[in-house]
Formats: C-alpha cells, sequence, structure tokens
C-alpha cells in the first residue's frame, strides 16, 4: 500500500521527520507499507525548508509541486491542481496529512475529491478563532478526514464532540515532541552565539510571523516597543520570519536589545529556546516545545489550540496589547516566583512513540 506523506511548510518538517523513520524500520522488518514523500513547495527555500530536511535527515522528496509564494487561495488552488494531476497519473491509497498549514488542507480536500481516503496527524486542536487561517484549515481538514491520530486527549474530546465516532480517533502523541526528544543532544550553538555575548538565562528569544501582529507597520512597531521596555535592556534574539522581514524593511528602526537574526535551522533554534530566560512569540508549535523544555512562554495571542500548556502554567496567553505586554514581561522578570511557575518542564505530548502508534494503527486500517 502506497501513502503519500504530505509536507509543506516549516512547521511540518519535523513532524513528518519521526514519520519516514518508522516507515523505514516497518519496511526493514518486512512491513507492506510504503510512503511517497510529497513536498508542495509552500515553503522552498533553504532557511524555510532545506535546512530541516538536512538536519532531521528526511530524504529528498519524491514529488516537488514547486508551489511557491502566492496568496493562501492561490497556493490552495495551485497545490489542489497539482496534487490531482499526480494522483490521477499515480494514485497512492492514503494521503496522510500534518498540522494546519494550507498545503494540509488543499491535499486533504483533492485526496478525498478523488475517493482516496485521509489520516491527519495532530487532528482535533481548536483555537475557536476564525480568524486564523489555521484554524479553517484544521476544520475543513478534520470534516473530511477518515482517521485522526491526536497529539492529547483533549483534541480527540473535541473530536468526539463534534460527531467523531471512537473507532476513528487514534490518541498516539505529538509527533513534533517526539523530534525534539530525539534530537535534544544534538542541539547546538548557532554561530553568532558568543559573538552577540549570549549565555544561558541572559536573554529572550522572539518569534513573530502572525499576519495579524506583523503585516501592518505601526501596531507591530509598538508591539516591539512594548517587548524592548519589558525585557529591561536583555538581548531579545529574533529570528526573523519573511513574512516579518517585509514589514520589518519598512520600520525607521528597531529597539538597540534586538538582535536580528535569518530564520534558524531546526538544531541551532531550539538550543537558543532551550537556553533562554524566556520566549516571547505568537506561535503554537513553539509553546509545545517551550513546555517540554521548562521555558517560560509569553504568547501574543488571545486564543489557543493548545491549551495543555496553559493548564500546565508554562505559557501564559498574553494578547496584544502592549500595556498588558509590557506588564507580563515585567512580572515575569520581577518575580522569582512567578518564574519558578513558568518553568516547570511538562510533557502533555504522549510517551514520545506516536508514529510507532501510527504506523501500528494504519497497517490495522488500510
Ligand atoms: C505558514 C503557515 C503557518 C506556519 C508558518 C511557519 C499557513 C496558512 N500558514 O505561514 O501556519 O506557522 O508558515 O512559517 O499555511 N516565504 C519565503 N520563503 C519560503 C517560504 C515563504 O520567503 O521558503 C515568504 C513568502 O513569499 C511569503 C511569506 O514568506 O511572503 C509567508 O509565507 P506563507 O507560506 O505564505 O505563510 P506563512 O506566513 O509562512
Amino acid at each position: 500500500m502506497l501513502i503519500d506523506i504530505i509536507a509543506g511548510a516549516r512547521p511540518n518538517f519535523m513532524k513528518i521527520a519521526p514519520m519516514i523513520k518508522a516507515f523505514h524500520k516497518h519496511k526493514s522488518n518486512g512491513g507492506a507499507l510504503c510512503y511517497r514523500l510529497v513536498h508542495t513547495g509552500q515553503h522552498y527555500d533553504a532557511r524555510m525548508s532545506g535546512d530541516f530536511f538536512e538536519q532531521l535527515g528526511i530524504p529528498m522528496p519524491d514529488v516537488n509541486l514547486e508551489i511557491g509564494s502566492g496568496t493562501q487561495a492561490e497556493q490552495t488552488a495551485g497545490i489542489m491542481v497539482k496534487y490531482e494531476a499526480l494522483l490521477r497519473g499515480k494514485p497512492s491509497g492514503l494521503c496522510l496529512v500534518v498540522g494546519d498549514v494550507t498545503s494540509t488542507m488543499a491535499c486533504a480536500i483533492t485526496a478525498q475529491r478523488l475517493g482516496i481516503p485521509v489520516a491527519h496527524v495532530e487532528a482535533g486542536i481548536r483555537s475557536g478563532d476564525w480568524s486564523m487561517p489555521e484554524e479553517i484549515n484544521r476544520m475543513v481538514t478534520d470534516s473530511i478526514t477518515n482517521w485522526f491520530f491526536t497529539t492529547t486527549e483533549i483534541a480527540s474530546e473535541n473530536l468526539r464532540r463534534s460527531g467523531v465516532s471512537d473507532d476513528r480517533i487514534f490518541f498516539v502523541g505529538n509527533t513534533m515532541i517526539d523530534t525534539l526528544l530525539a534530537n535534544m543532544d544534538r542541539f547546538r550553538e548557532p554561530a553568532f552565539w558568543k559573538g552577540m555575548g549570549l549565555n544561558g538565562k541572559n536573554y529572550f528569544v522572539l518569534t513573530l510571523h502572525r499576519p495579524a501582529n506583523v503585516d501592518q507597520s505601526k501596531p507591530f512597531a509598538a508591539l516591539l516597543g512594548a517587548i524592548a521596555e519589558g525585557t529591561r535592556g536583555l538581548p531579545v534574539v529574533f529570528p526573523v520570519h519573511p513574512r516579518t522581514a517585509k514589514t520589518l524593511q519598512v520600520l525607521p528602526d528597531f529597539p538597540d536589545s534586538f538582535r536580528l537574526v535569518d530564520p534558524q535551522p531546526y538544531l541551532e533554534f531550539n538550543y537558543m529556546v532551550k537556553n533562554a530566560l524566556g520566549v516571547i512569540t505568537d506561535s503554537g508549535g513553539i509553546t509545545e516545545e517551550t513546555t517540554v523544555m521548562g521555558v517560560p512562554c509569553l504568547t501574543l495571542r488571545d486564543t489557543t489550540e493548545r491549551p495543555e500548556a496553559i493548564r500546565a502554567g508554562t505559557v501564559k496567553l498574553v494578547g496584544t496589547q502592549v500595556d498588558v505586554i509590557f506588564n507580563e514581561i515585567s512580572s515575569l522578570l520581577g518575580s522569582e516566583e512567578e518564574y519558578k511557575k513558568m518553568s516547570y518542564a511538562h510533557n502533555p505530548y504522549g510517551d514520545g512513540k506516536a508514529c510507532q502508534k501510527i504506523i501500528v494503527a494504519l497497517k490495522e486500517l488500510v
């Protein structure tokens, strides 16, 4: 049975890496499942894609749809047209999608329309915020998924509540956290580390890429100002996402304590996070990684699809109002007790064997 593994954008790559290793292991044990790795090309440059393949030992994709940049509608349509052509020429028996990016939804729709069943890894998470494209992607994908692999029991419960029967839901854990745990010993200092005077726990890591936070220059500059003020002159290392770089270009300046760097490869980025005093981000996936590594994380969003870390106390949703952001950073830095509460390493994401469990389930299902 040939299974398409779909990967399109940066947060997909760490989720598929252990999946592919699990397929190889299954094959070398004489298993009948094999995969075709389909890269949609949504992210295409070395810093957003190639570096992750190299560092995580992901083989070259079997097919690259080379969709490139565009609006979400253009990317969705382009991926669907090209993936449909691929499936018509050489059909697969199952389409396995991960996460919540445009590529996830576009390939799920295309496969299902051709009668090819869909399996969704990281199914069932919900923020309730329809202004985020990822929430629409998750809801559309889950509405046409045959088999749901979930990262937490909360996600499984969300699916049950929406009417999915228990026999289609498999709580397996989080493949991205499996990658994190498997690579922690390999994390490595970025080249700029010493030159920037970074030591353990004397700096923050900042990542911002949500359109609502970074697309408009004025509110974006105000956000950066509040972060600089709250962090009291401590270095703030800011790997700049390409979307964010476009807005940064038109700002007259940015705070002195900011250290702007390119998007980092996986091992360097997580080295920085592991050793940081704290992380300030609008990402969802990073909040799972900081929770497992015990690094306090302030999330500049009003909602989350990943409530476990909030419940554990390691992640705080601080929204996007500048006075609140300033106050929250100040209280993190000003209170040892608060800091300790937020640095509690915690893993609600399964036992590190998500991919083996997915293979076991697939053997029965397909
Ligand atoms: C996408 C995902 C988001 C994920 C993020 C991680 C969707 C809806 N969003 O958002 O969930 O958290 O990726 O990065 O799928 N670009 C490059 N080089 C690349 C890729 C993109 O320069 O290799 C540029 C594009 O031209 C575009 C911008 O980066 O201007 C944004 O890329 P895009 O894939 O449209 O969406 P993201 O905002 O990255």
